[in-house]
């Protein structure tokens, strides 16, 4: 079967402002191994607006992608009729940019003679740990990046569990927005990282949305305004009372998602209890020294392990794509040409499963 046939795959990462393309191998006991891996980020040409613009995004991609590609190609020694399968980011995303990736791949899976692989973005965060660290199911995900903050089961390929999620900004968004009104510039994470690292994280006392609730979701929306009500009611801002507010904001974030993590845990133990407690995270916050601390912390005290994967893999990139397609590929997975491109696509739709091609 081809499930256990050794697998060289091309994938293709449009989703949002990371023009990505990366060759990765599966070999026959599971293991990954990244040829290439090559992302241009777009941050100049976001920079003016404070934050990523659609069409710029998608207008970028088409420029740069053919390019991206054939430097992947180049990087691994490899020819593009040399890989097994080509893999693409179908979504959840920014619409252009995923139909610029998408139709690239459609275009070269028709005139290589090659099987497509259509991926969701998240099962590709979600699966990279089993690239890096060749993690076993099932485990727990801690998905935390501009456009998601989730807690998922991860149970296969293709089978997942959303056991927690934003009721409004993501993670990765609220740092960004508390950051344009700091003006800190764009991504604010980095940059709220960096003031925050000569300031006072107990000076403020911010609020802490729906943290009294059992429930493993998150807000930040209302913290969000709480932040700007104090940096208005202090204005103008001195350079310290910026890093306070970065460094209190910083507290209170990891502070949520380090009770919502041992929380998580305890539920991941009380329904798997076989089951090694393992914690990945993934997306572009997990580079937060302190969160990461927090969540170190919280693991310890439960026995459990945190895996973080490298920050290059935790931000959106090519290889966790090519592998998504590699382990899907592995399964008998491809998909038509016709599938669509999709701006949502939540992981655990019953259209996630693997279909055995042919089946
Ligand atoms: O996963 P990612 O590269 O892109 C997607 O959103 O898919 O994540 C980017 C997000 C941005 O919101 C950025 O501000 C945030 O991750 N981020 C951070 C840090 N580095 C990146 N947030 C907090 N602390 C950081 N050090
Ligand atoms: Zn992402």
């Amino acid at each position: 079967m081809t499930g256990q046939a050794p697998a060289t795959i091309l994938g293709i990462e449009t989703s949002c402002d990371e023009t990505a393309a990366a060759i990765v191998t599966r070999d026959r006991s599971g293991h990954g191994m990244i040829a290439a891996n090559v992302v241009r980020s777009q941050l100049d040409e976001h920079a003016a607006f404070g934050g990523v613009v659609p069409e710029l995004a998608a207008r970028a991609h088409l420029t740069y992608l053919d390019h991206i590609i054939a430097q992947a190609c180049r990087e691994a020694g490899l020819a593009l009729q040399d890989v097994d399968a080509i893999a693409a980011t179908a979504g959840p995303g920014l619409i252009g940019g995923v139909l610029v990736g998408l139709t690239t791949a459609k275009a070269l899976a028709a005139a290589l003679d090659k099987p497509l692989i259509a991926v969701n973005h998240l099962e590709a965060h979600a699966l990279t740990a089993r690239l890096t660290d060749n993690v076993q199911f099932p485990y727990l995900m801690l998905l935390v990046s501009g456009g998601h903050t989730q807690f998922v089961l991860v149970r296969g390929v293709g089978d997942y569990q959303r056991w927690g999620t934003t009721i409004d900004d993501a993670l990765g968004e609220a740092f960004d927005k508390v950051a344009k009104l700091l003006s800190l510039g764009h991504p604010g994470g980095p940059a709220m990282e960096a003031a925050a690292r000569s300031g006072d994280p107990a000076r403020f006392k911010f609020p802490r949305p729906l943290l009294h609730e059992r429930r493993l979701d998150f807000s930040f929306s209302g913290l969000k305004t709480a932040v700007r009500l104090k940096a208005e009611a202090l204005a103008p801002l001195s350079e310290q009372d910026v890093a306070d507010i970065a460094a209190s904001f910083q507290a209170t974030v990891a502070h949520i998602v380090a009770v919502r993590a041992g929380q998580a845990l305890d539920r991941f133990r009380a329904a798997l209890p076989q089951a090694p407690a393992n914690l990945v995270v993934a997306g572009g916050v997990a580079a937060n020294r302190t969160i990461a601390a927090r969540l170190h912390a919280v693991c310890s005290e439960r026995g459990a392990t945190l895996i973080v994967p490298p920050i290059a893999l935790c931000t959106d990139n090519g290889a966790m794509v090519a592998w998504a397609g590699a382990e899907r590929f592995a399964l008998g997975v491809a998909d038509g040409l016709d599938t669509m491109a999709r701006p949502r696509w939540p992981l655990d739709l019953p259209d996630m499963r693997v279909q055995p091609h042919g089946a």
